[in-house]
């Protein structure tokens, strides 16, 4: 047989789906693995997706998307987050942000180019600048730095190659969000340097403590940032794969070309879905937000008196939950916890350097499914011998 892309062979599986694909062939098992939410698309944005089939609308569409749902994105960012995009020339409708990440790190990397990406972050960023030909840089962040990068750090990692820096507040896997004061200093150091910012923003709904500061209206951002958001997580429309990259008009001309190439548009009904979602879907995004809030305050408080120390996260749906007092690694901890109490979780290994000694767990599920979880994992704890103090929990 012919050889393989090299670089296509030297990436390794999602470390998320290996764990998916076992708890999927389990019976019984109550899982904080899955990273999206437990509701289904609300009605209104299914039946405006319906209606449009019905009507016959089954054709292909501008390669940027539907101008209407490209002037409702900018409409949208303008009047959330002051952040100013022309919906002609400077939005792009895209299969999601996975895709948009994709034709973002391909549009602006050269090989030997380096990304600094602070870690623990999602798990497409590295993968995306490796395929791109370039390479990753990878900037380990803890828990007690808030889960963000300082400057500091990205002086010591920055070298004459580097060409963007990339991640996403509020955070996958830690739920981190950073102050709109940190997140200035971040573009500070990328305008000094000359560097891209991409910004993944698709949790911005989804912040609980104070509100979303969007990158692109940062003092010095717009012209260096590129801002990615969907669909998925803030409308529960993960199956839908829609969502929007905005970026100078330069930049942006980049990626459509990329994107008309390998993707044509994104599919007209999801367009008209997420037309929908813009217009009437804010009732249904706050209730939805509540119903997280509310487990995010069970998951914690539980993670918490079970004995693994998780800080209280301010936006997305994961805790990510310190497991280093019971010596095991976050791999050992999640494989073990699974066969044994059949709880699924994500090893904090999966998101890079600084996830080691945590795991993810997913709150996106409803609260019987999370006490049932914890009863198990305080189950599992006190088989592992991790506390005497269990016993009043588990009795
Ligand atoms: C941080 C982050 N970015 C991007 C994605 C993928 O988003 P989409 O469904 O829009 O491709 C996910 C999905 O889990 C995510 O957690």
């Amino acid at each position: 047989m012919p050889s393989l892309s090299k670089i296509a062979s030297d990436i390794p599986p999602s470390g998320i789906r290996r764990f998916f694909d076992i708890a999927a062939s389990m019976k019984d098992v109550v899982s904080l693995g899955v990273g999206e939410p437990d509701f289904v698309t609300p009605w209104g944005i299914r039946e405006a997706a319906i209606y449009s089939l019905e009507r016959g609308q089954t054709s292909y569409t501008s390669n940027y998307g539907m101008i209407e749902l490209r002037r409702l994105i900018a409409q949208h960012l303008d009047l959330r987050y002051d952040a100013t995009y022309d919906p002609d020339h400077e939005v792009l409708v895209t299969v999601g942000v996975s895709e948009g990440m994709d034709i973002a790190m391909r549009a602006i990397l050269n090989p030997g180019d380096e990304v600094l990406i602070p870690e623990p972050c999602y798990v497409s960023y590295k993968p995306c600048v490796l395929l791109a030909g370039a390479t990753p840089v990878s900037i380990g962040t803890t828990a007690q730095a808030g889960f963000g990068p300082t400057v500091d750090q990205l002086r010591a990692a920055i070298t004459h190659r580097t060409k963007a820096i990339v991640f996403g507040f509020p955070s996958n896997p830690t739920g981190a969000t950073l102050s709109r004061e940190r997140l200035q200093e971040i573009v500070d150091f990328a305008a000094e340097h000359d560097l891209f910012v991409v910004s993944d923003e698709i949790y911005d709904r989804l912040t609980y403590e104070g509100s979303h500061t969007c990158v692109a209206s940062l003092d010095n951002a717009h012209e260096r940032t590129i801002l990615l958001n969907g669909f998925s997580k803030a409308y529960a429309m993960t199956g839908w794969r829609i969502g929007y990259v905005c970026a100078p008009a330069d930049v942006l001309a980049a990626m459509v070309k990329i994107h008309s190439y390998t993707i044509m548009c994104a599919p007209i009904m999801a367009q008209k879905a997420a037309i929908e979602a813009l217009l009437r879907g804010e009732t249904a995004v706050e209730d939805m937000v509540g119903h997280y809030n509310r487990r995010r305050r069970v998951i914690v408080e539980g993670l918490n008196e079970i004995g693994l120390t998780c800080h209280l996260p301010q936006g997305a749906f994961y805790a990510f939950p310190s497991i280093k007092k019971t010596g095991l690694t976050s791999e050992e901890f999640a494989e073990k916890l699974l066969f044994e109490e059949r709880v699924a979780v994500v090893p904090g290994n999966a998101f890079g350097i600084g996830g080691e000694g945590h795991i993810r767990c997913s709150y996106a599920t409803a609260l019987d499914k999370i006490d049932e979880a914890l009863y198990r994992m305080a189950r599992f704890l006190k088989k592992i011998g991790l506390q005497e103090e269990l016993e009043a929990v588990v009795a």
